[in-house]
């Protein structure tokens, strides 16, 4: 089968792309480069010793998008080009709107004019909102709290549609929990620019003391020690997932969505004692007051993903903490 990946330079997707090559699959990656390097190209190669096609594009580019449909034979895609930074979706909402919803149309009405309709959408549990039952079930209320969020659910919505108008599409819109880590190789991990944003890459630059302490994001939320608990899943962990979800679109008609999440919560302190003790280094931290907008507790009911693609969890918490420490040690510089 050729699956094209778009934003396959990105952190999951590369990820992804090392999985499908390593398995019987035939990638094309199409990526902008707005949030990733050209070089990761070249890393997956050696990683998985295997070539692709790769082409630098927009994929609000109608006629270049149908051009790569028209050259190779695509069985399916996987769909992670989006931006994803919620701060900046406040700050831009019309950006995240544009990029996330247009490139998301014109990708489905080119796979549409040539009759590839087999889809796997990176989705998000921020679709979930804050919800008072947890682990959290697919069938939960949807609510956004930020544009980036929103973009997620419209994209949920339309191609909710898609499939109603035309029930020959196949699509799973996989809601990923909190991805962290990194390929074993060190070689690809997550690089975000400036001052990371997410835990585990700001935990990392101060474990190698770029920054100076990592800033609690309060301990006075109603959770085991008072700092905020999510569901961390390794990113190779969530790689496979695309796989089995490739397996089912291929056998079956659907449009479904399915939570990608280890059904664990670990909390802020749980990944500071973890991260220094398999690491054997100190991670200094101050509390500090909670983060506008965060949410207490968040986690996965995962009972769907077993039950339909076959899939869960593998790797550890020690494993995750493990390969992001080796991630940033080799990419220091
Ligand atoms: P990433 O930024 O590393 O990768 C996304 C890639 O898409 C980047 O390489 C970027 O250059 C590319 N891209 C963006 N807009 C594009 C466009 N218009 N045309 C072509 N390429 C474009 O992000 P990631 O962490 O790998 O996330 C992948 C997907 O998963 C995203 O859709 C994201 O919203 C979603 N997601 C991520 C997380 C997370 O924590 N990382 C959690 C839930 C969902
Ligand atoms: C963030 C995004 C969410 C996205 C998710 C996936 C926000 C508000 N939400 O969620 O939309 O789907 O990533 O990756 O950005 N923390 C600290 N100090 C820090 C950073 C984080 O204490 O410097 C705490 C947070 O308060 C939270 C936990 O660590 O309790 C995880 O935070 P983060 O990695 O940013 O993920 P989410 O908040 O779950």
């Amino acid at each position: 089968m050729k699956i094209l990946v778009t934003g396959g330079t990105g952190y999951i997707g590369s990820h992804t792309c090392i999985e499908l090559l390593n398995s019987r699959y035939e990638v094309i990656v199409v990526d902008n480069l707005s949030n990733s390097k050209i070089e990761v190209i070249n890393k997956i190669k050696t990683i998985t010793n295997k070539d692709f096609k790769f082409y630098e594009m927009d994929l609000r580019s109608e006629e270049e998008l149908r051009n790569i449909f028209s050259k190779e034979k695509i069985d399916a895609v996987i769909h992670f080009a989006g931006l994803k930074a919620v701060g900046e979706s406040v700050q831009k909402p019309l950006l995240y709107y544009q990029n996330n919803l247009d490139s998301t149309l014109t990708l489905c009405k080119v796979m549409n004019e040539f009759k590839v309709k087999k889809l796997v959408f990176s989705s998000s549990a921020t679709v979930y909102g804050e919800q008072k039952v947890l682990p959290i079930k697919e069938s939960a209320s949807l609510s956004t709290t930020n544009p980036y969020g929103s973009t997620k659910l419209f994209i949920e919505y339309i191609l909710d549609d898609l499939y109603k108008s035309d029930n020959e599409w196949s699509i799973i819109k996989l809601r990923y929990f909190n991805p962290v880590g990194a390929h074993e190789s060190g070689l690809i991990g997550e690089d975000p620019n400036g001052i990371p944003n997410n835990l585990m890459p700001y935990v990392s630059k101060v474990a190698i003391g770029e920054l100076p302490y990592l800033n609690v994001f309060g301990d006075d939320y109603d959770t085991k020690d008072g700092t905020g608990v999510r569901d961390y899943i390794h990113v190779v962990d969530l790689a496979k997932g695309h796989l089995k979800a490739l397996e089912y679109i291929d056998k079956n008609n659907d449009c479904i969505a399915i939570n990608l999440g280890t059904g664990t919560g670990y909390s802020v302190l749980d990944i500071v004692k973890t991260y220094e003790k398999v690491n054997n280094i100190k991670v200094p931290y101050k509390i500090t007051k909670r983060r506008d907008g965060d949410i207490a507790e968040c986690y996965a009911d995962s009972t769907k993903a077993k039950e339909l693609l076959n899939w869960s969890s593998e790797l550890s918490l020690d494993d995750m903490v493990k390969s992001a420490y080796n991630f940033i040690i080799k990419n220091k510089e």
